[in-house]
């Protein structure tokens, strides 16, 4: 158990833990990531069971974190359990790093992260790393994810008044707060398009290139199923587009805006008649890569300046980026990858699509920064196990197949030949080399030759 580093006594965090089922030292090393914090959820919300007791039903298991990370993160610890109770000698050396802070942005992992990376630590042995924290592009056919989005996450909060007001009184006499942040929030966005109008926001982003789209035009993806999985079918049956090539770019290569809530205003159920003295609108960007999270703060605070200065209100405006991510984009081309793809194959008897996902988790990049080793997403969910949604769940075939897929992923590992990566003294890689996805991992076409 590692304190979380930058836990006070204000703000007291959970602390991250380390474990190491150490076989060998020549033995390659891996490291998995879970995290064992989750969203927030109440019955109230329209749960159909008590979302923190996990409940079987239909062959599902329902409950807050079951697929969104705790059902993941858990089978890691069933792979070693079945190896130990059936005898069987680990095929290689396994560290896992979870933490409790993901959903917020991951608040301590990065110092965690560079400090564990340094010589002789934990992370310092450490030659693949594999996070099992996403999911399959449908229901039925497993995936290999080797990108995802980036974050940027704003609280906007306007103050008209030191305390709320009555509206008979005071309706018609002070600048209200919420009419300026919900003006200010309804700037961002265009609906019925959902283009970004932040000015500049699409200035990094990178074009299409023709060989790009052929790519996602080869995609299997069905968008009725999707239509199905997301639960918009039986109300409007219709998304931003009917394009399968847009939708999957929407989701995982261009930024999106998406407004989350209000903090401060009524949202009781009954008819109150307040004008709030301060309202906190919450709004996030998914960034994708070139993105840099410290341009986007800078856009987002000048545009949303300009749009209050137009609107010539006398009250407070405070605009703060609470937390953000850059975006994570890998090669498949890596032996990681390669032993991944296999278990598929050995386990699910197809072989796996290769995706992007619009989701975030924030400390990916971060390894690979750190230690540049290679890091590999292998997602166990189904596209429809609704994390962060009501009746999140985790099929209970998805969680017997991870079992197997995680457990034949370290035996591919343990076959890979060559020295261990993370032994790697290559001369490091140039600023070309660099600039190829996947390039940046050390050991990555090294002459080390593994
Ligand atoms: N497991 C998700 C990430 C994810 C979600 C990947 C959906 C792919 C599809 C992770 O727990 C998550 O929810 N991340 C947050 C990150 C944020 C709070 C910094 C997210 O994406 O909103
Ligand atoms: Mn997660
Ligand atoms: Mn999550």
């Amino acid at each position: 158990m590692m304190p979380n580093p930058v836990s006070t006594d204000d703000r007291p965090l959970p602390p991250i833990l380390l474990a190491e089922f150490m076989v060998d030292p020549e033995k390659k090393t891996v490291c998995v990531y879970g995290h064992l914090d989750v969203q927030p959820a109440k019955m109230e919300d329209g749960w159909d069971t008590e979302p923190f007791v996990l409940t079987e039903k239909d062959g599902k298991l329902y409950g807050r974190g079951s697929t969104d990370d705790k059902g993941p993160a858990l089978s890691w610890l069933w792979v070693i359990e079945a190896h130990q109770q059936l005898g069987i000698e680990l095929p290689v050396n396994i560290k896992m790093m979870f933490e409790g802070m993901e959903e917020y942005g991951s608040d301590g992992m990065f110092e965690a992260i560079a400090d564990q990376a340094q010589s002789g630590k934990f992370l310092n042995d450490v030659d693949f790393f594999c996070i099992s924290d996403n999911y399959w592009l449908g229901k039925t056919k497993p995936c290999i994810t080797y990108g995802l989005r980036g974050l940027a996450y704003f609280e906007l909060s306007v103050q008209c008044a030191e305390q709320d007001l009555h509206s008979g009184v005071l309706g018609g006499v002070v600048h209200e707060a919420m009419t300026d942040l919900i003006h200010l929030m309804a700037s961002l966005v265009e609906p019925g398009t959902g283009k970004i109008l932040v000015d500049g926001i699409m200035e990094d982003v990178d074009p299409v290139t023709e060989e790009e789209r052929k790519l996602y035009e080869s995609i299997e993806f069905d968008l009725e199923e999707m239509k199905e999985s997301c639960k918009v079918k039986t109300i409007s049956d219709k998304l931003l587009s009917d394009d399968k090539v847009s939708v999957l770019m929407n989701r995982w290569r261009y930024p999106t805006l998406s407004l989350h809530g209000i903090e401060g205003a009524f949202s009781d159920v009954g008819a109150k008649t307040v004008i709030p003295a301060k309202s906190i609108g919450k709004f996030s960007m998914r960034l994708v890569p070139n993105q840099d999270p410290d341009k986007v703060e800078k856009q987002t605070k000048a545009y949303l300046a300009k749009v209050f200065e137009k609107l010539g209100s006398p009250n407070k405006l405070k605009v703060e980026m609470v937390h953000s991510a850059k975006a994570w984009l890998s090669s498949t081309t890596h032996p990681n990858y390669d032993a991944a793809a296999k278990a598929i194959e050995r386990v699910y008897g197809v072989e796996p699509d290769f995706t992007r996902e619009g989701g975030s988790i924030p400390i990916t990049s971060a390894f690979e920064d750190a230690t540049q080793m290679n890091v590999l997403l292998l997602p166990v969910g189904a596209c429809d196990d609704m994390a962060h949604s009501q009746n999140e769940k985790f099929n209970k075939s998805n969680m017997l197949n991870a079992i197997k897929v995680l457990g034949v992923y370290l035996h591919e590992l343990g076959n890979i030949k060559g020295p261990k990566p993370s032994k790697c003294r290559c001369e490091p890689l140039t600023p070309e080399d660099l600039a190829m996805p996947g390039a940046f991992a050390r050991a990555f076409n090294c002459k080390c030759e593994m």
